[in-house]
């Protein structure tokens, strides 16, 4: 694929002074001045290989016309627009990590434009999957809910481990900040379902996400979520893997939304140059 644009980063030195054209990639964010898309705002500007192109914001938005780089640490030369197709149309990608209703949005002008998209946003339902699944007809998305390299990596060994403790009781515990919304995570649920597909089963017959309303014994092959909500932890899972006589731990923290930022550029990279389809992080780490 051949980069829509090219931005020049010689600082007027001649060619001959060892200046050379930097190939840039245009990223543009959604839901720039969230905690996300600050921190991902601050992850672009420290990359030499990309360059903040759009800071997309809700209308109304108090940041909307300032420098978008205000929100993270200092100035881009970008400014924050509530206009998305826009933003959509001035990037190589859109990295999009808002709501599921505005990510259903973006992901549908994207498609329209052409523009790969990482969709890092949780609390995406079945349908809203189906949506996203018709666009990947169009356009190459990387769907995303835990876009850490450690988490992927666990997902990973999860699989191993499951398979092998085939009879362990499997249960899954997540930490978040107050202000999070869906519980379990994004996270905890994807580290639910490769329990059960590495055992055979559907996450939706086996998950038991509260037990205050039964009084019974667990049952055989069941996976329980357990949710914290306090402060501002960043984000911790831990899956335990109970057997008669051992136990194995895979957890995973996040000390950092740093972390995601990274992650959600890697796919960027991977997506940019990604056919057309539907992937995950997996697909970005070549774990496939
Ligand atoms: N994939 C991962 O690794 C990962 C990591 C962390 C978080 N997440 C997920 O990413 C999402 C955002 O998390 P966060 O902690 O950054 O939340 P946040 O601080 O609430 O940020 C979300 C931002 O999206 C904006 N937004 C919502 N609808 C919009 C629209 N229609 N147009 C423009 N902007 C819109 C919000 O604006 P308003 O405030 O004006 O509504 C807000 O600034 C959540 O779904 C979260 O679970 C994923």
């Amino acid at each position: 694929m051949v980069f829509s644009g090219m931005l020049q980063a010689c600082g007027g030195l001649p060619r001959s002074r060892g200046c050379r054209m930097a190939r840039v990639m245009k990223i543009a964010i959604a839901g720039a001045a969230g905690r996300m898309g600050r921190a991902l705002l601050g992850a672009v500007a420290s990359a030499d290989d990309l360059a903040l192109s759009g800071a997309l914001v809700r209308p109304g938005h108090p940041a909307a016309g300032q420098d978008a780089g205000l929100m993270a640490g200092g100035a881009q030369g970008v400014s924050v627009s509530t206009d998305p197709r826009a933003v959509i149309a001035g990037c190589d990608v859109l990295i999009d990590f808002t709501s599921p209703a505005a990510t259903l949005a973006f992901a549908g002008l994207c498609a329209a434009a052409g523009r790969p998209v990482v969709i890092g946003t949780t609390g995406l339902s079945a349908d809203d999957m189906e949506r996203l699944r018709a666009h990947a007809a169009l356009i190459p998305l990387v769907v995303a809910p835990n876009t850490s390299v450690g988490v992927t990596l666990s997902l990973h060994l999860l699989e191993i481990a499951a398979r092998v403790l085939a009879d362990a009781d499997a249960e899954i515990v997540e930490s978040h900040h107050r202000h999070k919304l869906d519980a379990p995570s994004g996270t905890a649920l994807a580290m639910g379902r490769a329990v059960a597909q590495a055992r055979g089963r559907r996450l939706e017959d086996v998950a038991v996400y509260d037990r205050h309303a039964r009084r019974e014994a667990r049952a055989e092959g069941s996976i329980g979520f357990a949710s914290i909500r306090a402060g501002e932890i960043v984000g911790e899972h831990r899956v335990l893997l109970v057997g008669a006589s051992e136990r194995l731990e895979i957890a995973h923290v996040a000390d950092d939304r740093r972390v995601f930022a990274e992650g959600a550029l890697r796919a960027a990279r991977f997506v940019y140059k990604a056919p057309a389809g539907l992937y995950d992080m997996r697909d970005v780490l070549g774990l496939r």
